[in-house]
């Protein structure tokens, strides 16, 4: 199959013949329909995480299953599914708990090994062994997931729009709903409106957000932001930015949301929590990043600063439950894509979501 596979900052994105194996006992082979281009992949295309290499990227995907390995019983071809880039292994302590984002699988096996949850690899180029980027590698014609991380889903929605349920919307509105637990009336502010922003923005609108003030250094994204769901807009960043919400929200905000990922984005976030206000940090910095806050007025204010991995979604129940959400147009994703492009001008997508142009991008195979 062609894919788009990264060796290393110094070396060109090629898209190229990849070998996929098939199926193991309990993994379906998919055909992607389409993969959205989010900036968790920039961030290893631009070295700042450290991925095992060569590896296939794009962990954000849609598409149809095509064949299933021994054991599976939950999917069967001609299925539609959103792909999940944490596949529960349902016997850890934290999948037993319900709290599948924080599956011990994925993080300790998937993520170090680059391969899939028994910690071996599919792909392969030329007898090389390649990697899977988060159990998904969906900038590719074809996919090989756990059974557990294609979450079946209905026929009738849009197959290549929902590819961005799988991250950009399960994580934003999952920050919201699961990880924030945003009440009716409260204020909030979101720092970025790319794809998880912008989601961001959406879940805050759906629980009932009393002022939902989204900030970005681009006019264009804000002005999305308030069709979306945002009742406040503001172009910039840092100490003007900072003042400007206090000028809307003098008292100080309930929810500030980091959709970012900069050591000064965190920053804002907190430096803009009222009194028992929560910080959530969605956005991720690359490696070895640190932040500071003040411990005095986190106390004294009771504030909380929370982390939020995808959102904090139990796949198999929030994916159908938001592609719902979709079809129902609470949720509006079509929006949210700048471009559909083919798979070989995978680089050209990150290049253009690297300098903020970008929206959502669909990669087409
Ligand atoms: N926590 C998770 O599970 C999870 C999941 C997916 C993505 N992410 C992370 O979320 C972040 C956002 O991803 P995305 O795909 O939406 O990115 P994106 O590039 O589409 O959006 C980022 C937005 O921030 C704006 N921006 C950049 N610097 C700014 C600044 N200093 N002040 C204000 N606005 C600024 C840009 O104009 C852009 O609109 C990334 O760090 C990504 O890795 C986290
Ligand atoms: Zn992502
Ligand atoms: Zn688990």
């Amino acid at each position: 199959m062609k894919a788009v596979v990264f060796r290393g900052t110094d070396v060109p994105l090629e898209v190229t013949e990849v070998q996929l194996a098939a199926p193991r006992p309990h993994e379906v082979l998919v055909k992607i329909a389409a993969a959205g281009v989010c900036h968790s992949d920039l961030h290893v295309v631009k070295g700042e995480w450290s991925r095992r290499l060569p590896t296939v990227l794009g962990h954000e995907g849609s598409g149809t299953v095509v064949e299933v390995g021994p054991g599976v019983t939950s999917l069967q071809p001609g299925d539609h599914v959103v792909l999940s880039w944490v596949a529960p292994c349902g016997e850890c302590r934290h999948c037993k708990a319900g709290v599948e984002a924080r599956c011990e699988v994925a993080a300790n096996v998937v993520g170090p090994t680059g391969g899939l949850n028994d910690g071996t690899s599919r792909l392969s180029i030329d007898g090389e062994t390649a990697y899977h980027y988060l159990a998904v590698s969906s900038y590719a014609e074809y996919a090989v997931v756990p059974e557990s991380g294609a979450i079946k889903v209905r026929d009738d929605a849009p197959l290549d729009l929902i590819a961005l349920v799988g991250c950009a919307v399960a994580t934003g509105v999952g920050a919201v709903r699961n990880t924030a637990q945003v009440e009716a009336g409260s204020t909030v502010v979101v720092i970025g409106c790319g794809g998880v922003g912008l989601s961001v923005v959406q879940g805050a609108r759906l629980a009932g957000a009393s002022r939902i003030v989204a900030i970005d250094l681009r006019q264009d994204k804000v002005d999305l932001a308030l069709e979306l769901g945002a009742t406040d807009a503001i172009v910039g960043a840092g100490a003007g930015a900072e003042d400007a919400v206090r000028a809307l929200l003098p008292d100080g905000v309930d929810y500030a949301f980091d959709a970012i990922g900069r050591t000064t984005t965190t920053e804002t976030a907190i430096h803009l929590l009222g009194l028992g206000g929560t910080a959530v940090v969605v956005g991720i910095p690359p490696e070895g990043s640190s932040a500071s806050f003040d411990p005095l007025l986190l106390v004294e204010l009771d504030q909380r600063i929370l982390g939020s991995n995808y959102g904090g979604i139990r796949p198999a129940v929030d994916i159908p439950q938001l592609v719902d959400l979709v079809m129902s147009g609470d949720l509006r994703l079509e929006e949210m894509v700048s471009a559909r492009r083919p798979l070989a001008e995978a680089a050209a997508a990150l290049d253009e979501l690297a300098t903020g142009a970008a929206l959502r991008q669909l990669l087409i195979p």
